[in-house]
């Protein structure tokens, strides 16, 4: 519909016949010179919340099979499942006792064979979690490591003798409270855990851990596994010295010092390491997703290697960190995603941080916040990984007694830290009983908002954030511009509307996102680079305000915290 007309379609939301309309006749095929993973949009599973379907009240592979169908028509290509290896759940799987099984109570390996299979026929690839900086203290490399002091597999994991008597080696600090080293009273050393004491760290200076831990990779390869997501890779090699940490004033929310990681993260040796690993990843065609937690875009743009040999997804976690919807902010966030020269990684939440919806929320207008964090990251120039419930406005569900907290995280830094429980909720099926999860008893609460926010529920609301997203998953796929185009800032000074251009070869596309809390005025003609006369077709528009054409301009009234997304043609 052109705009020049004067008049365009308004509505709070674009049903799904006028963008069906709108997409009737596709552009052009994607870029198929691009690997599959620039195309992708991925879905994060926590398995222990996602789908019961042995109603112990923990999710399970089973259940994860049984709902790809909805991730499949969601408009996901790739789903990423959190760990799901034996363990003894200290750390609900990021203790891995096992790397080259199924835990129990997830199932059985022929069942994760089935879900790869079953996930591959509908076009969906899977990645693993790939635990790589530290083993269950459980897992028979340790025992057998901690055993003697001259166990074959000592030199696997860090030990080193205290400074003095009740002494730990040096003053680094757990990330989960307190210090990272515990004596082991067998041998009278002390080993190393960036996390739980129940998750010493393993030595990847010694080859022999990293011929098993690349023997992994291709162990998942012979199962269908299309790559992995690698967990606290920054954090894979220590200072041989053991130098003491620099410590800063103040305390940290254990009532530990507070210090800088300098001789324990981050080393530069991470990124030999990672270009080594990557070479036995793309031997079996395997993409490598990074948990990359970093101060600045200098320290994530590392992770893309020298030669962009090294992880080709690392997530962008500055992202995370922008002012709670702030333009500018964001404006600022995705310039520097865009000046890394990788390709960028969009995430608004995962199973580490309080849920999106929770976080960028006012109170009053979740659900339009939340699809206008949508119309964000979907349509920005990277792969968005999606976590599980933010397609349906999952809140963050946080306990509220101590003695109801399962993550050993909030247990540990209870009142101030609350742990992790509230983002890692049951997955919202249905308005019945424990939101359809489970016929059991759920390991965690459901939110009490799952009555109205749910798949079944939502699947039937036009303007739901679940119909949102199919939408704009849809319009992505389709439009060469969103998938592969330049991504060009436009109104660099408005400290209301985030507005770009997508453009491709074939197609441009105006993105523009009103940050505030009142309507707000957008000029089009001025966006479009004075393309004066410059037609545009709405794609997808969360507004309920028309437009006005004065002249050569094309004005549109933005409502509060609007979507607006138009085809350009010049
Ligand atoms: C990062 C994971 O995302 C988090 O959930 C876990 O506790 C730590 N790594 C330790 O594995």
């Amino acid at each position: 519909m052109p705009m020049s007309s004067g008049r365009f379609f308004t509505s709070r939301l674009v049903v799904s016949a006028l963008l069906m309309l709108c997409f009737a006749s596709p552009l052009g095929a994607q870029d198929k010179s691009q690997p599959w993973w620039r195309h992708a949009v991925f879905y994060e599973i926590y398995p222990r919340s996602f789908a019961d379907s042995n109603n112990d009240g923990l999710g399970d592979l089973r259940g994860i099979t049984s709902k790809l169908d909805y991730l499949h028509t969601l408009g996901v290509d790739a789903i990423w499942i959190s760990p799901c290896y034996p363990s003894p759940q200290f750390d609900f799987g990021y203790d891995v006792a096992d790397y080259e099984n199924i835990d129990p109570m997830y199932g059985k390996l022929a069942d994760f064979d089935v879900l790869a299979r079953e996930a591959h026929k509908r076009g969906i690839r899977v990645i693993m979690d790939f635990v790589v900086n530290h083993t269950s203290h459980q897992h028979p490399w340790f025992l057998e490591s901690k055993s003697s002091r001259n166990s074959p597999r000592r030199d696997w994991y860090i030990w080193r003798d205290g400074k003095g008597p009740g002494q730990p080696p040096n003053n680094w600090e757990s990330s989960f409270g307190g210090s990272a080293w515990t004596l082991d009273p067998t041998t009278g050393q002390y080993y190393y855990h960036y996390f739980e004491v129940q998750q010493p760290d393993l030595n990847w200076r010694n080859p022999a851990v990293e011929e098993a831990m690349f023997d992994v990779t291709r162990f998942w390869h012979k199962h269908g596994v299309d790559g992995f997501r690698l967990d606290a890779v920054d954090l894979l090699y220590e200072d041989p010295d053991l130098k003491d940490n620099p410590v800063l004033p103040g305390k940290n929310e254990f009532g530990d010092p507070k210090m800088t990681n300098k001789y324990n993260d981050n080393l530069p040796q991470v990124h030999d390491e990672l270009q080594r690993l990557r070479k036995v990843t793309d031997a079996n065609g395997q993409v490598l997703i990074g948990e990359t937690w970093t101060d600045n875009i200098d320290e994530l743009k590392a992770y893309y290697g020298p030669h962009q040999d090294e992880i080709q997804l690392p997530m962008d976690f500055l992202f995370t960190t922008v002012d709670k919807r702030s333009a500018p902010g964001f404006r600022k966030q995705i310039g520097l995603a865009e000046s890394s020269g990788g390709w960028p990684v969009f995430v608004i939440s995962n199973h580490d941080i309080v849920r999106s919806y929770t976080r960028y929320g006012d109170g009053q207008n979740n659900d339009q916040i939340a699809k206008l964090m949508a119309g964000m990251y979907l349509t920005l120039r990277g792969t968005p990984i999606l976590y599980y419930g933010e397609e349906l406005g999952m809140e963050n569900h946080d306990p509220v007694r101590k003695e109801d907290v399962k993550d050993p995280l909030g247990q540990q830094g209870w009142p101030e830290q609350k742990g992790r429980d509230g983002e890692r909720t049951p997955m919202q099926w249905t308005s019945g009983a424990n939101a359809g999860f489970t016929q059991g008893t759920p390991w965690l609460p459901v939110d009490p908002a799952y009555s109205t926010h749910n798949v079944a529920f939502e699947s039937k609301d036009t303007d739901s954030i679940l119909n949102f997203y199919r939408l704009l998953l849809a319009m992505r796929h389709r439009s060469p511009a969103l998938l592969d185009g330049d991504y060009i800032p436009v109104d660099q000074d408005d400290p209301n509307i985030l507005a770009y251009l997508r453009r491709s070869g074939k197609e441009t596309i105006l993105v523009a996102l009103n940050f505030s809390s009142s309507s707000q005025p957008f000029d089009i003609g001025q966006a479009t680079h004075g393309v004066s006369r410059a037609k545009s077709s709405v794609l997808l528009t969360t507004s309920s305000t028309d437009v006005t054409v004065k002249g050569d301009k094309h004005t549109i009234l933005l409502s509060p915290y609007a979507v607006f997304i138009a085809r350009i043609t010049p």
